[in-house]
């Protein structure tokens, strides 16, 4: 297969390894192309271009069996995203348009379930996210749905919880800082992926994955921040981090959601195992890797 991966960072770079791992040719699209060699050492071919920026996509080969768009606006605020994930979501259907591909995958967020009662919510829920940004997120899944509705854009929709793994576990880094805090009583609940679990979902998508339709991208374990870090104090046999008053207006102001994420559909319909079903095995391989 000739894939595309159009934003190859955290996931898409690790994407890319298991691409080219496996014998695909890969592409990877971004705005510093390979500045730092990190492509060219995975065996990616690095495309330089900006998604915001139709004309820096003209020049580059369109023609791949399989895309991906992973790009991320690395924490900006809502105008940031409006360009980044909503008008480049337009930018590369209008791009692909002229040779699509036979499916692409786009990594959206589970943030665009604004959910705060702790219940359980699949693909069928309601998405009414308090977060602008996370309502820019919906925009750009609407971007590649109406692509696939109205014109036949082979496009899949992944929404992604939390990531954590190797060089990514913010939790963990708090924890063994002494920065850490539970939140009120620690009742919200986590919902998390292992990186490697994404890319192992968005291959899954790829294979798999109807045109058209939405899979949440989520471990088999939602858990309550308490118990997240009782588990990692008995690990690394250090003390509970300090409780920290739960604000209502400060979880207001960031969109704070809590709900239980379901993966149901993504096993079924995908057939996708987890190699790390739940953050006891992913977090367990962190803490052997730091030693
Ligand atoms: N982190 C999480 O917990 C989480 C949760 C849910 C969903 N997601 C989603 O998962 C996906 C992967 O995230 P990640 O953590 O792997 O992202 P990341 O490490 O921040 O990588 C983002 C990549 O996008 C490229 N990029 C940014 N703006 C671009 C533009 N305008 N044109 C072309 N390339 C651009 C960046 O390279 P340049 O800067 O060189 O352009 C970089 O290679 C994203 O879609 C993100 O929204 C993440």
């Amino acid at each position: 297969m000739r894939v595309l991966i159009v934003g190859p960072g955290y996931i898409g770079l690790e994407l890319g390894r298991q691409f080219v791992a496996n014998g695909h040719e890969v592409f990877g699209l971004r705005r510093s192309g390979d500045s730092s060699g990190e492509l060219r050492a995975a065996g990616i071919n690095a495309l330089k271009g900006d998604i915001t920026e139709p004309s820096t996509l003209n020049s580059l080969p369109r023609q791949y069996d399989w895309v991906v768009n992973c790009v991320s606006s690395s924490h900006g605020g809502a105008d940031d995203y409006r360009r980044v994930y909503r008008q480049g979501a337009q930018n590369l259907v209008e791009w692909l348009r002229e040779s699509p591909p036979t499916k692409m995958v786009y990594t959206s967020s589970t943030g665009v379930y604004g959910q705060n009662d702790g219940s359980w919510v699949d693909e069928t829920s309601a998405t009414d996210p308090a977060a602008e940004t996370s309502r820019v997120l919906l925009e750009a899944e609407q971007v590649f749905l109406a692509a696939a509705r109205e014109q036949g854009f082979p496009a899949v929709v992944l929404r992604v919880a939390g990531i954590y793994g190797p060089g990514r576990s913010w939790y963990l880094r708090q924890f063994l800082a002494g920065e850490a805090r539970i939140e009120g009583e620690g009742n919200r609940h986590l919902n998390m992926i292992h990186r490697d679990d994404v890319a192992g979902c968005i291959m899954a998508a790829l294979e798999r994955g109807v045109p058209g339709e939405v899979y949440n991208a989520v471990d088999d374990e939602p858990l309550r921040q308490r118990e997240f870090f009782v588990w990692l104090a008995e690990k690394l046999s250090r003390d509970l981090p300090p409780k920290a008053p739960a604000s209502a207006e400060a979880n207001r102001k960031r969109g704070a959601s809590d709900k239980r994420l379901s993966n149901r559909k993504l096993k079924d319909a995908l057939g996708y195992s987890f190699r790390f079903p739940t953050f006891r095995e992913g977090y367990a391989a962190e803490l052997a890797r730091l030693g």
